[in-house]
C-alpha cells in the first residue's frame, strides 16, 4: 500500500486526505506533504527483513534531515548516519543511542570527530590523515574509540557517475593496496582505537540486489583476512543505496527484503551483525513536492507549465537528469486538452526545471502539480537561489495535517545582516 494514490474520483490523496485540501491549508506553495504511515511503513519493510539476524538500520541522515522525521525514526529503534559534526548534533539532539550511530566521511573534521569520540559512536576511517586524526580526537576526548575500516570494494553500481562511490576513480575508502599498511597504523594505535568492523558503500539508486552481493562477497573475504591477524571484527555494514520506482512504471525492484536476503547466509556464516545505511528506500516515496501552477506557455513548439516550485526546492533532475514522476492533483476539465509539457520553475536558470516532455491536461491556473518521490534529498539540498527561501513541510498523522517545519521567511534572511 503506497501513501499517495489517485482515487476513482480523480484526485489524488495523501492517507485518506486530498491533496488539494492540504494545499488550501499549507501556509504557502511550494510545500512538502508527507506520510508518516508511510515512513513507519518503511521502516518496518526493514525490520521485518532483518529478523534472525543482529542488525543496526543507520538511517543517512543526509536524506532527509527534518527533525520531527529524525525523531520518528529514532523512536521506530532506527540509528542513524552522519557525514558532519552538525548531523551528529542533529541526530543527538533528537536522542539517537550513539550507540546506534556510525560517522562516516571522506573530510571529517577534528573537532567533529572529537564529539564522536566523546559520545562513542562509531567512526569510519577513509584515509591516512583521517585515521590520523581519529587518534588525535581519541586522545583529545580521552576515549577508545570504536572504527571501522571504509573500504573501496571497487564494484560498479550502474548508476549516474555522480553517485556512484564503491568504484575505482571514487574518492571515499581505502583499496586493497593499502590494507596491510592500515591494519598495522591501527594495531599501533590500539590504545586509542579498536577495529571493530568494516564498511562499504557503493553508490545510490541501486536496482540490482547482485550488485549489493557481489560486494559482500568482497566484504567477506576482507573480514576473513582481518581476523586472520588477530583482529576481533563484529561488524559488516554494507552501507546505504537500494534504488526506488521513480518512474512509476510498476517495474518489479528490489525490496529491504530481497537486499538482505542475498546477504544473510554470509553474515550468518561468519557471525557477524549486519550494519545497513538506508536513505533514499526509508524516505523519498513518502513525501511529495506540491506546487502551485503559475501558468502555461509556447515557444514555438514547446509548451511549458510554469510551477512555483524550482530547482530551488528540488534539484534533483537538474543536477543528475534525475526522473521524478509528476501528477495534477485534481481532475482537470473535461475540455482539457492533453499536451507534453516541460515543468519549470521561475528559477533564473535554463536548468531549472522538475521534468521534460511530461504529457499532461493543461493545466488551469493556480492548479496543483506534484513531484513525487520528493522525501530524499529535496529539501536536503534545497538552496536559496534566487532568494526563494525554503518551503514549510507537513505531514499527514492519523488523517491530519500537521506541520513539521515552518517555512522560511524573508525575515530570516535579513537576520544575517542584523547588527553589521
Ligand atoms: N551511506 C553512505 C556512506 C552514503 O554515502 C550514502 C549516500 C548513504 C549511506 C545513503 O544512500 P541511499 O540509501 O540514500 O542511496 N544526492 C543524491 C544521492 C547522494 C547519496 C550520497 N550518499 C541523489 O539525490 O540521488
Amino acid at each position: 500500500r503506497h501513501c499517495f494514490s489517485k482515487a476513482p474520483d480523480g484526485f489524488l490523496y495523501c492517507e485518506g486526505v486530498r491533496v488539494q485540501d492540504t494545499m488550501d491549508a499549507a501556509e504557502r506553495s511550494p510545500f512538502y506533504l508527507y506520510s508518516k504511515d508511510q515512513i513507519t511503513r518503511n521502516f518496518e519493510a526493514y525490520r521485518e527483513a532483518l529478523e534472525g539476524l543482529r542488525s543496526i538500520v543507520g538511517y543517512a541522515v543526509k536524506a532527509n534531515n527534518n527533525f520531527k522525521i529524525l525523531e520518528h525514526l529514532r523512536g521506530l529503534g532506527c540509528g542513524a548516519v552522519l557525514v558532519s559534526g552538525n548531523e551528529l548534533r542533529l541526530a543527538l539532539r533528537a536522542g539517537f543511542d550513539p550507540a546506534r550511530c556510525i560517522f562516516n566521511g571522506n573530510g571529517k573534521l577534528l573537532e567533529d570527530l572529537v564529539l564522536a569520540a566523546e559520545k562513542g559512536v562509531f567512526v569510519n576511517i577513509d584515509s591516512e590523515f583521517d585515521l590520523e586524526n581519529i587518534v588525535t580526537a581519541a586522545r583529545i576526548a580521552g576515549k577508545k574509540v570504536p572504527v571501522l575500516l571504509r573500504i573501496n570494494p571497487d564494484v560498479d553500481p550502474q548508476v549516474h557517475p555522480y553517485v556512484a562511490t564503491g568504484n575505482k576513480t571514487s574518492k571515499f575508502g581505502i583499496r586493497n593496496e593499502k590494507l596491510q599498511w592500515f591494519l598495522d597504523a591501527i594495531k599501533s594505535h590500539s590504545n586509542d582505537i579498536k577495529l571493530v568492523g568494516a564498511h562499504c558503500h557503493l553508490g545510490s539508486t541501486i536496482t540490482k540486489v547482485d550488485i549489493f552481493r557481489d560486494a559482500a562477497v568482497l566484504m567477506v573475504n576482507y573480514i576473513d583476512q582481518i581476523r586472520e591477524q588477530g583482529f576481533e571484527l563484529e561488524y559488516l555494514n554494507i552501507g546505504g543505496g537500494l534504488g526506488i520506482d521513480y518512474h512509476h512504471t510498476d517495474a518489479i525492484l528490489p525490496t529491504p527484503m530481497d537486499l538482505i536476503d542475498t546477504v544473510r547466509e554470509l553474515v550468518l556464516s561468519r557471525d557477524l551483525t549486519l550494519i545497513i545505511e538506508p536513505g533514499r528506500s526509508l524516505i523519498a516515496n513518502t513525501c511529495c513536492l506540491v506546487n502551485r501552477v503559475t501558468g502555461v506557455k509556447t515557444n514555438g513548439t514547446k509548451n511549458f507549465v510554469v510551477v512555483d516550485g524550482s530547482m530551488a526546492e528540488l534539484i534533483r533532475p537538474s543536477l543528475y537528469g534525475a526522473y521524478q514522476h509528476i501528477e495534477l492533483v485534481s481532475p482537470p476539465p473535461s475540455d482539457a486538452e492533453v499536451s507534453t509539457f516541460d515543468v519549470v520553475g521561475p528559477v533564473c536558470e535554463s536548468a531549472d526545471f522538475l521534468g521534460k516532455d511530461r504529457e499532461l491536461p493543461t493545466p488551469a491556473k493556480g492548479a496543483g502539480l506534484v513531484v513525487h518521490d520528493a522525501g530524499a534529498y529535496c529539501m536536503s539540498m534545497a538552496s536559496t537561489y534566487n532568494l526563494k527561501m525554503r518551503p514549510p513541510e507537513y505531514w499527514i498523522d492519523n488523517g491530519k495535517m500537521v506541520k513539521i517545519r515552518h517555512a522560511e521567511t524573508f525575515d530570516d534572511f535579513m537576520r544575517f545582516f542584523d547588527g553589521l
